[in-house]
C-alpha cells in the first residue's frame, strides 16, 4: 500500500494520543505528537523567563531552537537543542502555557516549517489541532476525534490522578478553558477540516476507533 500522511485532530482528552500510537503501529508509520512541540516551546519560554505575548522575543527564541524526535527503547523522545526534555512537558503549568504560546503567530509559523519538514517523508500519523486544516491540507487521510467535555475531563482526571492532587472539577475547568483558548484563537484554531472523517469516541474503545480509521484508509488507498 502506498504510504500516506494521516492527520488526527481534536480537543484534549478525545483519545488522540492512544489512537494515533496504535494506528501508527498498525500501519508501520511514524507517530508525531505535535502538541509536544508546542509544549517544548512553552518549556523554553518558562525556563528563559520570556513574555509569552512578546512575538519578537518568541521569534528570536524559536530561531535559536533545534527540535528533533528520536526513537529510543523508551519510545519517541523529543530533543530541544540536543537535551531530552520529554519528561518535563506534562505538568499542569506547561500544559496551560503551551495553549497560550500556541496562539502566538511567531510560534505557529516556526512550527509550521518544522512539522512540514517532518511530513516530507510520508508514512506518518500526525496528531494535533490543525494538522488537517493548516499544516497538511492535502493529507490523504484526515480524522477528527471528539467526545463530550465531561467524558474527556473524566479520562484526563483518571490519567492524572496518580500524579496530582487536582480534583475532577479542577481538571474539567482547565480542560474546558484550554478547549476555549484552542478553538477561539485567530491563528489556526481547532476545528474539523471540511474533508475530515469525524469520529465520536464516547462509546468506542480505542481499538474500535482504530478499526474505523483503518477501514477508511484502506478504502482511500483503493481509489
Ligand atoms: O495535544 P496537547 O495537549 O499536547 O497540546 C498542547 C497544546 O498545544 C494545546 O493546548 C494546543 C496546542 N497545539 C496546537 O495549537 N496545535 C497543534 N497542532 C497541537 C497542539
Amino acid at each position: 500500500m502506498k504510504k500516506s500522511v494521516v492527520t488526527i485532530d481534536g480537543p484534549a482528552g478525545a483519545g488522540k494520543t492512544t489512537v494515533s500510537r496504535m494506528l501508527a503501529d498498525r500501519l508501520g508509520y511514524r507517530y508525531i505528537d505535535t502538541g509536544a512541540l508546542y509544549r517544548v516551546i512553552a518549556l523554553a519560554v518558562h525556563e528563559g523567563g520570556i513574555d509569552s505575548k512578546d512575538d519578537a522575543a518568541l521569534e528570536k527564541m524559536c530561531a535559536a531552537l533545534s527540535l528533533r524526535y528520536v526513537l529510543t527503547e523508551k519510545g519517541p523522545r523529543l530533543l530541544s537543542n540536543g537535551r531530552d526534555v520529554t519528561d518535563r512537558l506534562r505538568t499542569p503549568e506547561i500544559t496551560m502555557l503551551a495553549s497560550a504560546v500556541s496562539a502566538r503567530p511567531a510560534v505557529r509559523h516556526f512550527l509550521l516549517d518544522v512539522q512540514r519538514a517532518m511530513g516530507r517523508e510520508k508514512g506518518a500519523v500526525f496528531e494535533g489541532r490543525d494538522m488537517g486544516t493548516v499544516v497538511f491540507p492535502d493529507a490523504d487521510d484526515k480524522f477528527y476525534l471528539e467526545a463530550p467535555g465531561k467524558i474527556r475531563a473524566m479520562r484526563r482526571f483518571l490519567e492524572l490522578r496518580p500524579k496530582t492532587k487536582l480534583t475532577f472539577e479542577e481538571v474539567e475547568r482547565d480542560l474546558l478553558r484550554r478547549d476555549r483558548n484552542d478553538s477561539t484563537r485567530a491563528e489556526a484554531p481547532l476545528k474539523p477540516a471540511v474533508d475530515a472523517i469525524r469520529i465520536d469516541s464516547a462509546d468506542l474503545a480505542p481499538t474500535e476507533v482504530v478499526a474505523v480509521m483503518l477501514g477508511h484508509i484502506e478504502k482511500m488507498a483503493e481509489n
